[in-house]
C-alpha cells in the first residue's frame, strides 16, 4: 500500500526473526509454507553425545571459484518435490537462459534441488537418480547444460537422509563416494544441506565434504546450507564458498524482509569466494508485487548474494525478466571488489545501504520497509564518496543519469527500493540535475471530504532546473485542483517549488487504495527536459461507528502478519486464509477476536475520533505449550499499551489503552526476542469504542 504522505507511517521496524521456526508436530514441513526452514533435526542427547569434536577447517586453496556472487537458477522455491521437477524443465531453464540472454548477463548454473534420487542407494551405495524425472541421468542433463557454456548444480544433506520428507539419501558417511560420483557426472556445484544430520558437528560434516570434493580434482563451487544455525559466516570461508545464513525463503513480503534483516549485518565476513547466502531468489513466483520483487533483487544485488533465480522460466510474465536481467543492478552484485553492503542508517523502516564499488563509486540503496511511500536521504560524502561539488547520480531502475550536489534524496513507494550508483567523476556537467519530488498529507481520505495534499519539487543538482512544473493527476471522478503556483521558471541547488492541493473522492468511492501520479518536469540548463514521477496512492477510509465495535467487525487498513493472513474471530491456524480454530487461550474460549501471528502489525483508521481499545491477550492454545510473545498497541506513531512477555502457559491478560485523537491505530505482536516460532497470538474480545 502507498499513501500520499511521507507521514503517517507508525510501523516499526520488526526486529530480526529467528532462523528456523518448526511447526508444533516436530515434523519437517515443505518451506513454501512459510513456516518452516523445518527439517528434522537430529538433537536427541544420545546424538549429541556421540557429536565428536569440532574440527577446525583448514585453508581453501585459491581456486578461483566464485570470485563473485554465484548467479543460476534452482528448481527448490518454485517446484520443492513436485512431479515438475525434471529433466525437461532443467532443460527448458537452460535453454532459455540463451534465448533470454540471461547467460550473457552473467547466469550460469543450473541447480537441481532436492528429490532428483530414488530413495535407496544401489547395490554399490551409489546414488540412483530418479528414472522418472531424469530417465536419461545426471551425466545427460550435466551434459546438455556444458553443451550450451553453462554449468550444473546438485543437492544432497550433510546427514543421513535429505530435508524432504521422503527422506533421500543424505551424504553423512557416503562423501568420498557421492562427491566422486557427482564428479564423474559433471557436476560443478554442490548444495549440501543440514538435515538428518544425526547430531555430528557442522565443522566436521562441511569439511570432510570440502575435502571430499577437492578429492576429485573437479573445480565444484561448494554450497554450504546448514541455515545460519552453528554461524558458518565465523568458521567457513576457508570451507566453502557460501553459506546460507538462515532459514528458508518463502514467496512473501515478510519473509523476504526478516531474513534480509538478518543477512544484512553479516557484511564483514563476505568477500570474493566466501558469500553469505540469504537463500535463493523468489521473483517471478507470484507472492510479492514487482515494486516487492525488484526490492528483494535490489537488496540481494547490494549484499552481493548469490542470486540464483528461483522461479520456473517458462511460465513468468515479462515482467520477470525485466527484474532478472536488469544488468546495471547486477553489476552491483557482481563487482569484483566484492564487498556486501552495509546500513548506513535506519530508522523507522526507511534504510540506507552502501556498497562500495570497485571503481571508486557507490551503489546506493534508498530502502522503504514501510506500508506507505517516504522520504529517504543520505549524501554523497554520508555513503563514503570524496567531497566534491558535483557528482554523477545513475537510476538503475530508470536507467538515467543526473547531477547532485551531494544531496540524495527520493519519495520511495511502499516496500520499495530506489537504487543507485553515485560517482565522483567528471561526468556529471552532461546530465541533468537531479530533482526530489515529494508529497505530505492527503494519506487517508473519506470520500465526499476535501483533503489537503502538499507537493514540493527541490533541486538537488549542482545545475539549475529550469522551466520547472508540476501536475498531479488521480483516478477518474476525483476532483484534484491546484491552489496554489505549479511552476516556476528556475530552481537553484537546493530550492524548492511548493504547491498545495486540494482533492475530493466523489461520495461513494470505495475503500481502499486509490492510485494518484505526481509528475515533475523540467529542463537542464542545457536545453535537455528531464522528468519525474512519483507513484503514490491515497486510501479511502470509513470512520469507524461511534460507540463499541468488535475490532473483528471492522475493515484494518493493512494487516502484516509472519505466517499465513490475520484471521477475524478465529486463531491464526496454519498459512492459509480461514484455516483458524475458536480463539482459545489457557482454555479459555472467545467467540470475538483477531487471530495473528507474531510479527504482526494490524492497522486500523480511527480518525481523531476513538477513546480506548481493549482486548484479552495471549498466546493460543493450539500450538501446544510454545510461543513467547508481546503485544502492544500504538496510537499515531506513539506506544500507548504493552504487555510484557506473554507466554502459552499464561491465561488471557487484559490490555486496554487510550487512543484519544489518534488517526490511526496499531496492534502489533513482537516474538519477544526469541524467535517466530509457534507464536500463534490472539487479540481476544478487542474493541474500540469511538
Ligand atoms: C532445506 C533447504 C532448502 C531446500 C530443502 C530441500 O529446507 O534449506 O533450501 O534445499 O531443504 O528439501
Amino acid at each position: 500500500m502507498r499513501h500520499l504522505s511521507t507521514r503517517s507511517t507508525r510501523r516499526r521496524v520488526v526486529g530480526a526473526v529467528a532462523t528456523a521456526v518448526l511447526c508444533s508436530t516436530g515434523l519437517a514441513v515443505p518451506a513454501a509454507a512459510g513456516e518452516s526452514a523445518g527439517p528434522a533435526r537430529d538433537s536427541t542427547p544420545a546424538a549429541r553425545a556421540a557429536a565428536p569434536e569440532a574440527v577446525t577447517a583448514g585453508p581453501k586453496t585459491d581456486d578461483g571459484l566464485a570470485l563473485t556472487p554465484p548467479m543460476g537458477f534452482n528448481n527448490w522455491n518454485s517446484t520443492h518435490c513436485r512431479a515438475e521437477f525434471n529433466e525437461a524443465m532443467v532443460k527448458g531453464i537452460a535453454d532459455l537462459f540463451i534465448e533470454k540472454g540471461l547467460k550473457a548477463s552473467g547466469y550460469q548454473y543450473v541447480n537441481l534441488d532436492d528429490c532428483w534420487a530414488l530413495q535407496e542407494r544401489d547395490a554399490n551405495g551409489k546414488l540412483v537418480p530418479d528414472p522418472e524425472r531424469f530417465p536419461n541421468g545426471i551425466k545427460a542433463v550435466a551434459d546438455y547444460v556444458h553443451a550450451k557454456g553453462l554449468k550444473l548444480g546438485i543437492y544432497t544433506s550433510a546427514g543421513t537422509k535429505t530435508c524432504n520428507s521422503a527422506g533421500f539419501p543424505g551424504a553423512l558417511g557416503h562423501e568420498y563416494s557421492d562427491a566422486q560420483q557427482f564428479a564423474d557426472w559433471g557436476v560443478d556445484y554442490l548444495k549440501y544441506d543440514n538435515c538428518n544430520n544425526q547430531g555430528v558437528d557442522a565443522k566436521q560434516r562441511y569439511n570432510t565434504m570440502r575435502d571430499a570434493l577437492r578429492a576429485t580434482g573437479r573445480s565444484i563451487v561448494y554450497s554450504i546450507c546448514e541455515w545460519g544455525e552453528n554461524k558458518p559466516w565465523e568458521w567457513a570461508g576457508d570451507m566453502g564458498h557460501l553459506w546460507r545464513t538462515t532459514g528458508d525463503i518463502s514467496d512473501n513480503w515478510g519473509s523476504m524482509l526478516s531474513i534480509l534483516k538478518q543477512n544484512l549485518p553479516l557484511a564483514p565476513h563476505a568477500g570474493p569466494g566466501r558469500w553469505n547466502d540469504p537463500d535463493m531468489l523468489e521473483v517471478g513466483n507470484g507472492g510479492m508485487t514487482d515494486t516487492e520483487y525488484r526490492t528483494h533483487f535490489s537488496m540481494w544485488s547490494i549484499m552481493a548474494a548469490p542470486l540464483l533465480i528461483g522461479s520456473d522460466l517458462r511460465k513468468v510474465p515479462e515482467s520477470t525478466f525485466d527484474i532478472l536481467d536488469n544488468r546495471e543492478v547486477i553489476a552491483v552484485d557482481q563487482d569484483p571488489l566484492g564487498k556486501q553492503g552495509t546500513v548506513l542508517t535506519s530508522e523507522n523502516g526507511r534504510w540506507v545501504v552502501v556498497k562500495e564499488m570497485r571503481d571508486g563509486s557507490r551503489a546506493i540503496a534508498l530502502f522503504n520497509e514501510t506500508n506507505t511511500a517516504q522520504r529517504i536521504s543520505t549524501t554523497a560524502t554520508a555513503a563514503g564518496l570524496p567531497g566534491a561539488s558535483a557528482y554523477t547520480l545513475r537510476d538503475l531502475w530508470k536507467h538515467r543519469s543526473y547531477n547532485t550536489a551531494g544531496a540524495i534524496s527520493a519519495t520511495v513507494p511502499a516496500h520499495g527500493t530506489v537504487l543507485l550508483r553515485v560517482t565522483a567523476d567528471r561526468k556529471w556537467s552532461a546530465y541533468p540535475p537531479a530533482v526530489e519530488l515529494r508529497a505530505d498529507g492527503g494519506t487517508l481520505v473519506e470520500a465526499g471530504k476535501r483533503t489537503v495534499l502538499t507537493s514540493k519539487v527541490t533541486d538537488l543538482g549542482r545545475t539549475p532546473a529550469q522551466q520547472v512544473s508540476v501536475r498531479l493527476t488521480g483516478p477518474a471522478g476525483w476532483k484534484v485542483q491546484a491552489t496554489s503556483r505549479t511552476t516556476a521558471p528556475s530552481l537553484p541547488t537546493g530550492k524548492s517549488l511548493t504547491t498545495s492541493w486540494a482533492i475530493t473522492a466523489p461520495a461513494g468511492t470505495p475503500t481502499g487504495d486509490h492510485e494518484f501520479t505526481l509528475t515533475t518536469t523540467y529542463h537542464s540548463p542545457r536545453g535537455d527536459r528531464a522528468e519525474s514521477v512519483v507513484p503514490l496512492a491515497s486510501r479511502v477510509v470509513v470512520r469507524p461507528p461511534a460507540g463499541t465495535s468488535q475490532l473483528s467487525d471492522l475493515p484494518w487498513l493493512s494487516a502484516v502478519n509472519g505466517y499465513g493472513p490475520v484471521e477475524r474471530d478465529t486463531s491464526n491456524g496454519e498459512d492459509q486464509a480461514g484455516d483458524g480454530n475458536p480463539i482459545t487461550i489457557g482454555g479459555q474460549v472467545f467467540a470475538k477476536g483477531i487471530g495473528a501471528h507474531a510479527p504482526s502489525d494490524i492497522e486500523y483508521y480511527t480518525a481523531g475520533a476513538c477513546d480506548s481499545v481493549t482486548a484479552q491477550v495471549g498466546v493460543d492454545d493450539e500450538k501446544g505449550d510454545n510461543g513467547t510473545v508481546v503485544f502492544e498497541i500504538w496510537a499515531d506513531g506513539k506506544k500507548v499499551a504493552s504487555t510484557g512477555t506473554l507466554t502459552n502457559a499464561m491465561p488471557a491478560q487484559p490490555i486496554s489503552a487510550d487512543v484519544t485523537g489518534a488517526q490511526v491505530v496499531h496492534l502489533i505482536v513482537t516474538d519477544a526476542g526469541d524467535g517466530v516460532s509457534y507464536d500463534h497470538a490472539d487479540w481476544a474480545d478487542a474493541k474500540l469504542t469511538c
